[in-house]
């Protein structure tokens, strides 16, 4: 019996060796779509992300174009490294412009994916199927594939010094990435004029653009009274005043969502306010105390903000009618960021033409076939909003289009055709940026 059992499989191996294609002829192993691969291999995810292995493989792709500079910067840890490739133009006087992406991702949970999340397994059909093949791994590779393509096949070279920036930390807020970079000594030597960092899939065929974030606010209201027996009706407990806040919350929140679904405003224009946690009650061994009405009661609240919302009205809000002091209500909102620029202005960028760079990256777009869908607000926050802070018009832009938006989901994939038609838009992206040389525009 054993030795049976052990020529089955010699004899199966030796058939393999015969039938693979691989013993004939080598599928290539050096193509834009396998250089993606590689970049999606490399383990980028929260709580432990290989920052190093991504800076290198990135930079050894860098140094196939011979005209990139090449520079690696610390601003906190010699584990969180961030990469910084220049792109020299003819002009240095001109602003510049910055191509930005992240090095990160979110976590994945394997045994919810139908291939291994660091595998980037392709499909019969080409689909990619990695963490970070959506976000935002794709523009990383697509923004190199593009400039090396420009300067080796079309001996393209640029007026406009363009810099391509891959930050660490996007996913747990940006605090020791983009925010660092945009208030040292070598930020402002890049005098950045305009940057593109990521947007997200589009399920139709136009391209979505996004001109704006939301900023998040964490509110948390807490309510005090006399505590008192279960069997008691008397006024003003800490529960009854929690619960009437939650009333009045409860209705701001259906009248914004109202708007949303008669189709007057986008789910990100408007506020948003989710509950997503209430604290009351006396512990007990086996739960709650069932006969005694607590004296504290605690809600927390997750508030987004376009910036077209005024914060001090949502301020006054919490004040007078969500925690007010009447009713012995205290409250506390952590600002997770803020809504107007260093100048005071909105954190938005204009997508008219008084935003020069704005018909210029439209026309790009449509002379590479594509369409761009009406600018949009994105729901959630990205590191956008620090170049925004600094008043540089930033557009969130990621080329997929006819692709279901899986950023952050189980299964996240983007298809070998849509990565490959994204690097032909940032050509013509790059190319139109970086040539144009408004002698009357300076930033
Ligand atoms: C607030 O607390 C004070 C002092 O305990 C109490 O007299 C008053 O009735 C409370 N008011 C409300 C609205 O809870
Ligand atoms: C362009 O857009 C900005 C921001 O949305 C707006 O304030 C401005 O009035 C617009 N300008 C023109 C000329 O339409
Ligand atoms: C340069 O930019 C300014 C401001 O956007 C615009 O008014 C002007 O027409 C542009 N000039 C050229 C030559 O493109
Ligand atoms: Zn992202």
């Amino acid at each position: 019996m054993p030795k049976h059992n052990r020529c089955l499989p010699l004899a199966a191996v030796i058939l393999l060796l015969i039938l693979q294609p691989s013993a004939i002829g080598h599928p290539p192993t050096n193509t834009p779509i396998t250089r993606f691969q590689n970049y999606l291999r490399i383990y980028t995810a929260h709580p432990n992300p290989d920052y190093n292995t991504a800076v290198n493989y990135l930079t050894s792709f860098a140094r196939t174009i011979p005209t990139l500079q090449i520079q690696t910067l610390h601003f906190t840890t010699p584990d969180k490294p961030l990469l910084l490739l220049t792109w020299p133009g003819s002009n240095p006087s001109l602003p510049s412009v910055l191509l930005n992406s992240h090095l990160d991702s979110v976590p994945a949970e394997s045994s919810k994916w139908l291939h291994e999340p660091f595998e980037a397994h392709i499909s019969p059909d080409g689909e990619i199927y990695a963490r970070g093949a959506q976000d935002d791994k794709c523009i990383g590779m697509q923004y190199l594939e593009a400039i090396k393509e420009l300067e080796i096949n079309f001996h393209y070279s640029p007026t406009r010094t363009v810099h391509i920036c891959y930050v660490p930390e996007e996913e747990v807020g940006g605090f020791d990435g983009m925010a660092r970079l945009v208030k040292s000594e070598e930020f402002k030597k890049l005098k950045v004029g305009f940057v593109l960092d990521e947007g997200q899939a589009s399920t139709t065929d136009q391209f979505r653009i996004f001109y704006a974030d939301r900023s998040p606010w964490h509110v948390v209201i807490k309510a005090t009274g006399e505590p008192g027996h279960g069997s008691r009706m008397y006024d003003n407990s800490a529960m009854e005043n929690m619960m009437k806040s939650i009333e009045v919350i409860t209705k701001f929140r259906e009248n914004q969502f109202d708007l949303v679904k008669a189709g007057l405003a986008a789910p990100s224009e408007v506020i948003s306010v989710n509950p997503v946690f209430l604290k009351a009650g006396i512990p007990s061994p086996t739960g709650f105390v069932m006969n005694m009405q607590p004296s504290e009661a605690e809600a927390g609240f997750d508030i987004r903000q376009p910036p077209t919302a005024d914060p001090d009205l949502i301020r006054n809000r919490i004040a007078e009618e969500w925690a007010p002091e009447w009713r012995n209500m205290t409250y506390e909102i952590t600002e997770k960021g803020t809504l107007k620029d260093f100048m005071g202005r909105p954190l938005m960028t204009a997508t008219n033409d008084s935003n020069p760079w704005w018909p210029i990256f439209k026309q790009a777009v449509e002379a590479a076939g594509g369409k761009l869908a009406k600018p949009e607000i994105l729901t959630s926050t990205t590191d956008a909003r620090f170049m925004r802070q600094m008043g540089i018009p930033t557009f969130g832009f990621s080329p997929m289009k006819n692709t279901p938006i899986l950023l952050h989901d189980h299964n996240e994939h983007l298809k070998d055709s849509v990565y490959l038609e994204g690097i032909q838009v940032y050509e013509s992206i790059i190319r139109s940026l970086s040539s144009f040389d408004n002698a009357s525009f300076r930033y």
